[in-house]
């Protein structure tokens, strides 16, 4: 059953097979993807900005917003083409409403409305980290609900316990930085370029465990609390350090060293605290959504922790597990099978802020 509603409309179709068309511009990747109800994601293009971004050192979101707009078109030309599917063919468009940056999620919204007004479809305007927290769905051996979910992104990092499409647990989350903004402030303190969590996990593999200790935050705490912001400082001063005896530059050798030590710890805090969920809630399936849940380190200790106390940990694939249209499309149709009401097209507002919680019919 799917429920169409507008101000002061409401409408209630009978559930039918739908071409889902999703739409994603929350930061620097413009992603869309087609997914089909009936027999999954059928294609799906991505177009990175990391390289525009680099020589800056980080997200310029007027830059962002621009390159949405040159890559949306020729995108969703590219994904049309691929599932050999028409704009004709599409039921409704999904699109990214928040959180992220207000500029680069107005293309994406502006983009999704007006072609929406002009094909008369509805849309679906869907949460980023919900995005993500589904995931896992499109992957070949796909989670079932309920499920602990380890939500480990650059803006967020979160333990929730999901027993359906919006019906979300918070269980824990970061005080200050999120797992992905810790792995990318320690990389550039170690001179990498952005985005350097990605380019930090890979130094890590060639680092010595035993070289440096850095600090597990909130290991103890007694909850599902994270605090990384300590970790970062701790980088910090071990850079200081090595800068006091060895000279400016920092050698390839200390800083896969540094690196190491840093992801050693980081690693430890997300899989205690996640185990810590698993027997909390008693659950036998973990989730791992969002870009941090790509790194190998994680993913290997997570996997031997599971075979050890007999739960199953599921991923997104790996080219879902950081922003993309294919989790946006995914969403929006699992929002309208379960009953949330398709918008009537025309609605240009974005959410750069919007707490992950006010999507749970629960909202605990
Ligand atoms: O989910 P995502 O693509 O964007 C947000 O919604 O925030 O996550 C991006 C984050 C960045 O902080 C990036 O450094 C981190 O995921 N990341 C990684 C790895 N790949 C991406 N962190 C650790 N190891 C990786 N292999
Ligand atoms: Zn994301």
């Amino acid at each position: 059953m799917i429920i169409l509603q507008g101000k002061g409309y409401r409408q209630v179709l009978k559930f039918v097979p739908m071409l889902i068309l999703g739409i994603e511009s929350s930061c620097d990747e413009t992603g869309i993807a087609l997914y089909d109800s009936a027999s999954g994601l059928l294609s799906h293009a991505l177009h990175s900005q990391v390289a525009m971004h680099a020589e800056y050192g980080g997200v310029v979101p007027e830059l962002a917003s621009r390159d949405h707009i040159r890559r949306v078109v020729p995108l969703l030309r590219s994904t049309l083409e691929n599932a050999g599917k028409s704009l004709a063919e599409v039921d409704a468009i999904a699109y990214t409403r928040g959180p992220g940056l207000s500029g680069a999620l107005l293309v994406g919204c502006a983009f999704a409305e007006a072609l929406a007004l002009a094909l008369d479809k509805p849309t679906i305007p869907v949460h980023h980290l919900e995005g993500h927290l589904l995931s896992p769905l499109l992957s070949s051996d796909p989670p079932t609900f309920p499920f602990v979910a380890l939500l480990v992104s650059g803006g967020h990092t979160q333990l929730m316990r999901v027993d359906g499409v919006g019906r979300y647990e918070l269980l824990g989350e970061t005080l200050d930085d999120a797992a992905g903004e810790a792995f990318d402030k320690s990389a550039k303190l170690l001179g990498l370029p952005y985005p350097g969590g990605a380019l930090l996990s890979k130094l890590a593999e060639q680092g010595d465990p035993e070289k440096y200790t850095l600090p597990r935050p909130m290991l103890h705490s007694g909850d599902l609390s994270f605090s990384f912001s300590g970790l970062k400082t701790a980088v910090l001063t071990l850079v200081r350090e090595r800068q006091a005896v060895a000279g400016e530059v920092l050698d390839e050798v200390f800083k896969a060293d540094a690196a190491r030590a840093f992801q050693e710890a980081i690693v430890e805090v997300l899989v205690k605290k996640s185990l810590k969920a698993m027997k909390q809630t008693g659950l036998k399936q973990l989730v791992v959504a969002g870009g941090v849940g790509a790194n190998k380190q994680l993913r290997a200790t997570l996997n031997d922790e599971a075979r050890r106390k007999r739960f199953r940990v599921h991923y997104p694939e790996l080219e879902f597990c950081t922003d993309n249209g294919a989790m946006i499309a995914l969403a929006g149709c699992l929002r309208l099978q379960a009953g949330t009401p398709a918008k009537l097209a025309g609605d240009f507002a974005v959410q750069p802020r919007w707490p992950l919680m006010e999507m749970s019919v629960s909202g605990k």
